[in-house]
């Protein structure tokens, strides 16, 4: 099928590319012009694993075009994925002027029978509104034009891999035909086995935030029993083991630390709040979510001011800028909500990250970077990890004991082995467990 993707974030990228893959013929569009030539060139503009390879072989066949006319994307089109950002206003709601001007674009350019399908994460209703606006810019087409939700689960750092061996695929439709052509869109998938969900609109678009939504919430809940553990002394990933065997509850994202970050839990969250408020339903679960997330960074610097006392003329070393692990992403990344704090109370903060120290640098100017964890942590009175990065698996740790000032560690992921550390001579505060003095 011809297919149209606009917008080449996270989302669009990899969607562009996998439908590619997939043997559709796709022009990836974004009004982003120095984007759209770096990726002329076959350049991903961010770290995601395996998406330059990708890019080649579907660039190299010819599957995949990348064009900043999205008159040339939309013309031909038998399906136009939107998956331009939906970034948060002041007030916490998704700001949907991009999806509206997308919908704009597909009204003034299709040439025929064409399905718009929604990928980018928007409240509840927004297909009406889409469909409205195609109603409004081209009033004598409508009959043309199908709505669809098709929300995108994948994962940064696994996107291709989720998108192309995906849980399940979601597919909300308002008409027959249009489940046609998104069940023709997913046939290489679904024929290797991936489950097809047929929903209506809004039950597609509602689950996105819930399952998002649910996600946050058993990190908050693995949170906040960290701090129970903390006063208690249970030790918090084995009580995440013991839940996690319980397969009514599983072990995945049960694992305490800092919290989430990344450009979809916090945003998705609070839009989905808004969403809940603006039906009339006070949904304060959500909330408690939240706050707790915000108090995962808290406690962690508490931790670290309780231990060093002071930290004016301190120096605090971050392993792991990045939100998560395998991404150069600091969108919202816990590691740098807890930079600004330490260096508000007058610590001087280093930090070092495989992939994200460019990003990192370009969010807090005022944060220094290493070019190595050995020379980050060179006088360091405390080292925090931040991001679980493997490769921090395998630091050498008498090294890095000998290069700091106070053999002391925070480990704001759970990544080390206590009784390695203790061998080490580190004063080791893990999260959620008892701590190594
Ligand atoms: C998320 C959803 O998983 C994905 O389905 C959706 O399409 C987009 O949002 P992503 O933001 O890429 O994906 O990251 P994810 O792997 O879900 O992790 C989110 C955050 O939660 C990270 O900051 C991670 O460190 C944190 N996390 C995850 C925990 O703190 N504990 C856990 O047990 C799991």
């Amino acid at each position: 099928m011809k297919v149209a993707v606009i917008g080449t974030g996270h989302v669009g990228l990899i969607t562009s590319a996998t439908m590619a893959y997939l043997g559709h013929d796709v022009i990836g569009n974004d009004l982003d012009e120095e984007k759209i030539v770096t990726l002329q060139r076959g350049q991903a503009p961010f770290f995601e694993p395996g998406l330059t390879e990708l890019l080649e072989e579907t660039l190299g066949s010819g599957k995949l075009r990348f064009s900043f006319d999205s008159q040339e994307a939309i013309r031909d089109a038998d399906v136009v994925f939107i998956c331009v950002g939906t970034p948060p206003k002041a007030s916490g709601e998704a700001n949907l002027i991009a999806v509206e001007s997308a919908a704009k674009d597909v009204a003034r350019y299709a040439s025929g029978r064409v399905v718009v399908v929604e990928k980018s994460t928007v409240p509840a209703g927004t297909s009406a509104r889409v469909r409205r606006t195609l109603e409004r810019e081209r009033p004598d087409f409508i009959d043309k034009f199908s709505v669809v939700s098709n929300p995108e689960f994948l994962r940064e750092g696994s996107g291709i891999r989720d998108s192309l061996e995906p849980d399940r695929i979601l597919v909300g439709a308002e008409s027959p035909e249009a489940f046609e052509v998104m069940r023709a869109i997913y046939a290489p998938l679904v024929e290797k086995g991936a489950k097809l969900v047929e929903t209506n609109i809004e039950t597609a678009e509602l689950s996105k935030h819930a399952c998002n939504a649910f996600l946050a919430m058993k990190i908050s809940y693995m949170n906040a029993l960290a701090r129970m553990c903390e006063r208690s002394g249970g030790d918090v990933d084995s009580v995440a083991e013991v839940m996690g065997s319980d397969e009514r509850i599983g072990r995945s994202f049960l694992n305490a630390g800092l919290g989430y970050g990344g450009y979809c839990f916090p945003k998705d969250l609070q839009a989905f709040e808004r969403l809940a408020s603006r039906l009339g339903y006070d949904f304060g679960l959500l909330k408690e979510v939240e706050r707790i997330n915000d108090e995962a960074v808290d406690a962690t610097a508490d931790k670290i001011i309780d231990v060093l006392w002071n930290l004016d003329g301190k120096r605090v070393t971050l392993l792991g800028l990045s939100f998560k692990p395998d991404t150069d992403d600091v969108r919202f990344a816990p590691a740098l909500a807890l930079g600004r704090k330490l260096q508000a109370e007058g610590a001087t903060v280093v930090g070092y990250d495989p992939q994200a120290m460019a990003n990192a640098k370009s969010e807090m100017p005022e944060l220094e970077v290493a070019s190595d964890p050995y020379t980050a942590a060179a006088g360091s009175h405390c080292l925090v990890l931040c991001t679980e990065w493997a490769e921090f698996k395998t630091l050498d740790l008498d090294r890095l004991k000998q290069a700091m000032a106070y053999p002391l560690v925070v480990d704001g992921r759970n990544m080390f082995e206590p009784e390695e550390m203790e061998k080490r001579g580190f004063s080791y505060y893990p999260t959620g467990r008892s701590p190594i003095v």
